[in-house]
């Protein structure tokens, strides 16, 4: 019988090895070459496979698995970790004349035959990790800290599904090196950054500036589980230390290497040039394409290929004097800051723009920019009339970044937040430890606009056709006063064929769209009613437990507060809006109108024999193995825990029980067979 267990035990130890190899091998055809072999569901099979056989031989889990990427528990602050080499800077070159004056440093420092050659490679806007390989497992990985030492970060890092959690040896035969230390940068692309901002900001009621801000977030937080919901990635470009692998004798052999090994590298990006000049056109013409890569990179990176070159250049201060980063400046300008108007958000929040005088500024003309809020002015002492700096980095929106103060006439006037808002005149308030003000009248019409902008919206009731342009349009022609107005644009088909550029068609279709919205689900209507710090995740959440609005409607905040994934915050912002007569009429004017107001019924559970009920398992079963007796009992609405404990409802033992049978024994834990849980579930004895 121990023989049969321990060859059991065998069998699924190497199940779970060959699983982890797929899921690995899996991973990296669809992170990395993105040509993924098999289908998401069939990728599911084996990950729900490998995490059924770890789950209840957790002994068999290993730190490679790819279960091990998420959830692991939280830590208590990071520990430090010292690089196994300084990791270097780089200085920066911006012009095509400082990037030749770096080649002729350099040159006087070499033999003056020296043939070198150089890759360029795009400077990824991440952040640095340094990633530690034994035997071709990720065992460690680190920030960059102060170059010398790093905070660990390994946990947050394994949840990088890109990143390999062990080399893949893509060609047999070949073993990874037995040390491997890897620099590299992750980094969050910038569709993946746009749709999490997309779903994220709304319902947290924050701002995610940028790809890079959000990426050291995800990776600085303490909690790995944060870091596995925000979609990061890596790539690879330096080898920093290795032992016991092949003989590289440049970069670009490096970069190859890596790309062989599994890791993500940048190859499609870089080159290899041996003339100098054919290079400085390159990063000339490259200012054009970068803002086309589907990940943020301000520059580039040269760097001189042939490592004995490497070695004998060496480093000043922390810089090596092989490599230079050509950097493209953000694009500034000097205008005047002609006033300082302030609009009016969704949720009343009063963001102020500058208006300018009209500038150049690289390739298009800017009037206008964002001053973020009242303190960043105070802050910067930014008045109005002043010549002002002003920058567009990529793709945001310009901002303004302070007054040149030397060319101050005396004429400028110092700006205030208003106390009235100046689109509706309703009082202007700043509640406690927020920096926005608001405008208090939930009538503002401004408000409205974007209101009715929100609720039409891809991610709310996601009406065809209906923009921001016809929001205002709508608005301001009386046509819509209350988002439920929407609903009833069909008894005005007259007014709308009489407005500019609306032709029979096009207000049909925009009908039909608002009529086809009426079957969008629940979490989506609730959503759309833009209740501060609802966004759909939160929505659906929110519906689960309650499953229907008018539920929703009448819960007191310490009901909602009891739901997973649900703060005080949310559940006070909750309240305080259904609380409100106006929004309480919009809701019902909704509904009667037949937007969807509930999850559809779902079939009544009939109560599970084994609700609640905790089971842990010992010895040999006469007819079911562990597997299927666990099983079993999840599926009669138990659960199955590893061991003995005053919490434990039944010890379920088999021939040749283990020390659980004592424990139970001694706890007074009752101790059943597979009869009696046949028995207590209903099935026929065998
Ligand atoms: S090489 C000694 N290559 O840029 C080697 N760095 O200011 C120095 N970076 O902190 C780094 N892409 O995190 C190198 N292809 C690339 C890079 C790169 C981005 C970052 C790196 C470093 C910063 C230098």
């Amino acid at each position: 019988m121990r023989r049969n267990d321990d060859d059991a035990r065998t069998a699924l130890a190497q199940r779970a090895a060959k699983l982890r190899q797929l899921i690995n091998y899996h991973n990296y055809r669809y992170y990395v070459l993105n040509a993924p072999e098999i289908s998401d569901e069939e990728y599911d099979m084996l990950f729900r496979e490998l995490q059924r056989i770890e789950q209840e031989h957790p002994e068999l889990i290993t730190p490679d698995s790819p279960t091990q990427r998420a959830g692991a528990p939280p830590a208590e602050g990071f520990a430090k970790v010292r690089h196994p080499a300084p990791m270097l800077s780089l200085s920066n070159v911006t012009s095509p004349e400082e990037l030749r004056a770096w080649r002729d440093r350099i040159f006087r420092l070499l033999p003056s035959d020296a043939q070198l050659t150089y890759t360029v490679e795009p400077k990824i806007d991440g952040l640095t990790v340094v990633l530690h390989y034994e035997n071709g497992l990720f065992v460690l990985g680190a920030t960059r800290g102060d170059g010398f030492v790093g905070e660990d970060i390994t946990a947050n890092l394994r949840t990088v599904r890109s990143l390999p959690l062990r080399i893949p040896v893509v060609d047999s035969g070949r073993t990874p090196p037995a040390r491997l230390v890897v620099r590299g940068e992750a980094y969050m692309s910038k569709a993946e950054f746009e749709r999490f901002r997309a779903e994220h900001e709304a319902e947290e009621g924050r701002r995610y500036v940028n790809p890079r801000n959000t990426a050291a977030g995800a990776l600085r937080n303490l909690d790995p589980a944060v870091t596995a919901s925000r979609p990061l990635d890596i790539w690879a470009y330096q080898v920093v230390l290795m032992e016991g692998g092949p003989n590289l004798n440049s970069q670009w052999e490096a970069l190859q290497f890596l790309d062989d090994m599994g890791f993500p590298v940048t190859k499609e990006y870089n080159r290899l040039f041996d003339d100098f000049q054919a290079l400085v056109d390159f990063c000339i013409a490259w200012e054009q394409e970068k803002d086309e890569l589907p990940f943020e990179a301000d520059g580039l990176v040269i760097k001189v290929n042939e490592f004995v070159w490497q070695d004998r250049l060496g480093f000043v201060g922390r810089d090596p004097r092989w490599a230079v980063a050509y950097k493209y400046p953000s694009p500034e300008a000097i205008t005047r800051l002609l006033d300082i108007v302030v609009e009016v958000g969704r949720t009343g929040v009063l963001t102020p723009r500058a208006v300018l005088e009209p500038v150049h500024l690289g390739g298009v003309t800017i009037s206008s920019a964002t001053l973020h809020n009242a303190d960043y002015i105070e802050e910067r002492d930014i008045r109005i009339g002043d010549m002002v700096v002003i920058r567009r980095a990529g793709d945001v929106i310009p901002q303004v970044l302070r007054p040149v103060v030397e060319l101050r006439t005396g004429d400028e006037r110092v700006w205030r937040m208003p106390d009235k808002c100046p689109v509706c005149g309703g009082s202007v308030v700043r509640y406690p430890g927020e920096v926005a003000y608001y405008c208090e009248n939930v009538a503002c019409p401004a408000q409205l606009v974007r209101r009715v902008q929100f609720f039409v919206s891809r991610g709310a009731m996601d009406i065809a056709g209906f923009g921001a342009k016809l929001a205002e349009l709508f608005v301001k022609e009386g046509l819509i006063r209350d988002v439920a107005d929407i609903y009833e644009l069909h008894k005005q088909r007259e007014k709308l064929l009489s407005l500019e550029g609306f032709a029979e068609k096009k207000v049909d279709n925009l009908l039909a769209a608002i009529e086809a919205s009426k079957q969008q689900p629940a979490p989506r209507v609730l959503t759309a009613l833009g209740i501060r710090f609802v966004g759909s995740t939160v929505a659906e959440l929110l519906l689960e437990h309650f499953r229907s609005i008018d539920a929703l409607a009448q819960a007191e905040e310490a009901e909602i507060m009891q739901i997973e994934g649900v703060g005080p915050r949310i559940a006070e912002s909750v309240v305080a809006w259904f609380q409100q007569p106006n929004n309480r009429r919009t809701w019902q004017r909704l509904k009667k109108a037949g937007l969807q107001s509930a999850l559809p019924e779902t079939q009544e559970k009939k109560p599970a024999p084994l609700d609640g009920k905790t089971f842990v398992l010992t010895g040999t079963l006469p007819s079911w193995s562990r597997e299927q007796a666990t099983e079993i009992i999840k599926a009669h609405g138990g659960r199955v825990t590893g061991s003995v404990s005053r919490k434990t409802d039944y010890l379920l033992a088999g021939e040749r029980p283990g020390s659980k049978l004592e424990k139970a024994r001694k706890l007074g834990v009752p101790v059943i067979t597979e009869a009696d849980l046949r028995a207590m579930i209903g099935l026929k004895n065998v």
